[in-house]
């Protein structure tokens, strides 16, 4: 094992360590169940040439894919069963053919045991300049959540909830954020020709029910589905939508929203680093893109690895919330930069615990 990496591991610094050398061969020294999340952005193919080669330079896109898969069964292997590993990889045209990069990438690892949680549309929002007049503008960019095990992996799912909007008071009665006060679905429950007197007993007692729920704040906001006045959301079928066979035995259910607020969806708009001015490196992406992440999967005690990381982007912000990080790189002039932008004068200084924020 990697005295470096052993002795980080052991201690308690928030300070990144970081390595220098080809992903692979670097991987290899890190023993199995080490990391908790990896977060990174491999070199397109055939595109850009970085300060000490590495990969992206192959001649055939296929002998590309094949290394960048090579890499990350590595990172299969260090990752423990509660980590996750978020790819951020750009697609490359061949002949005027978009080769689908990011997709062939992807299924070839779900191929090879990881399973994908989900895969965020990063939207550049304005993308790169592109002169051709026969094709749009790419301005996006596949962000792929991989994890070891379909259940128990690490997901702080309140910490990134936006937070919920909340009730307010109209005319005296108390009205959900989206102004639900529940007069309409009385009226509905009353003209109801589908519900027995039964169930519209029921339904009335339910709705004062929810509604002092939105009062106290325990709900933020609901959705009632009545019998014969709505559809119901998922499916007419009560072999596939439970909500349909409640529908059908009680004559009406509630949707009800989380009071912690709701999640965020899969397509992320984020101006991409390069207009913010750092010149030397060609290809930093977002802050932005690897906080989510990171607060999300990696616990706060926990190490985040980044095998390309080149400006050093994950650690920095890996750093600012206090999680330990591993960032390796082929090209020393690229891990120079990400040292001083983390703060580190050199890797001894890893080791030192480290008391400012
Ligand atoms: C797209 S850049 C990463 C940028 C990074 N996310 C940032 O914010 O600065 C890809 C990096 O991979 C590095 N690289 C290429 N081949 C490598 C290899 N075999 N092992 C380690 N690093 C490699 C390059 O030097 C480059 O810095």
């Amino acid at each position: 094992m990697n005295s470096d990496v052993k002795k980080y591991i052991e201690n308690n610094s928030i300070n990144p360590l970081f390595l220098v050398g080809d992903s692979f061969e670097v991987l290899r020294s890190i023993p199995d169940n080490t990391i908790d999340c990896c977060i990174t952005s491999p070199p397109y193919w055939n595109k850009r040439q970085y300060a000490n080669g590495g990969i992206g330079l192959e001649k055939d896109y296929r002998k590309y894919i094949s290394s960048l898969i090579a890499i990350f069964m590595e990172v299969y292997r260090i990752l423990k069963p509660t980590g996750s590993f978020w790819l951020n990889i750009g697609d490359s045209y061949k002949n005027k053919n978009l080769l689908n990069i990011p997709w062939r990438v992807a299924i070839e690892l779900t191929d090879n045991g990881w399973i994908l949680r989900n895969t965020i549309i990063w939207n550049k929002v304005k993308g790169g300049l592109d002169n051709s007049t026969d094709k749009l503008r790419n301005t996006y960019e596949p962000l792929f959540h991989f994890v070891k095990q379909s259940k128990g992996y690490y997901y702080d799912i309140d910490c990134i909830r936006n937070s919920p909007k909340s009730t307010k008071v109209v005319n005296g009665a108390v009205v959900s954020a989206t102004g639900v006060s529940g007069v309409r679905y009385k009226r509905k429950i009353e003209l109801s020709t589908e519900l027995t007197e039964e169930q519209k007993a029921n339904a009335y007692a339910e709705l004062e029910k929810i509604l002092k729920q939105v009062q106290s704040g325990e709900v933020s906001d609901f959705r009632m589905v009545i019998r014969g006045a709505q559809r119901t959301t998922h499916s007419d079928s009560e072999k596939v939508s439970g909500r349909a066979k409640e529908l059908h035995e009680k004559g009406f259910y509630f949707l009800k929203y989380n009071s912690k607020g709701s999640k965020p969806g899969d397509i992320w708009d984020i101006i991409p680093e390069d207009t913010q001015g750092r010149k030397v490196h060609f290809a930093p992406y977002p802050e932005d893109l690897c906080k989510t992440p990171i607060i999300l999967t990696c616990p706060p005690s926990g190490i985040v690895l980044d095998p390309f990381v080149g400006t050093g982007t994950s650690c920095f912000v890996a750093k600012q919330f206090r999680r330990k990080s591993i960032g390796i790189d082929i090209a020393n002039e690229y891990i120079d930069i990400a040292r001083k932008r983390c703060g580190c004068l050199g890797n001894e200084q890893s080791s030192l615990p480290v008391t400012e924020d």
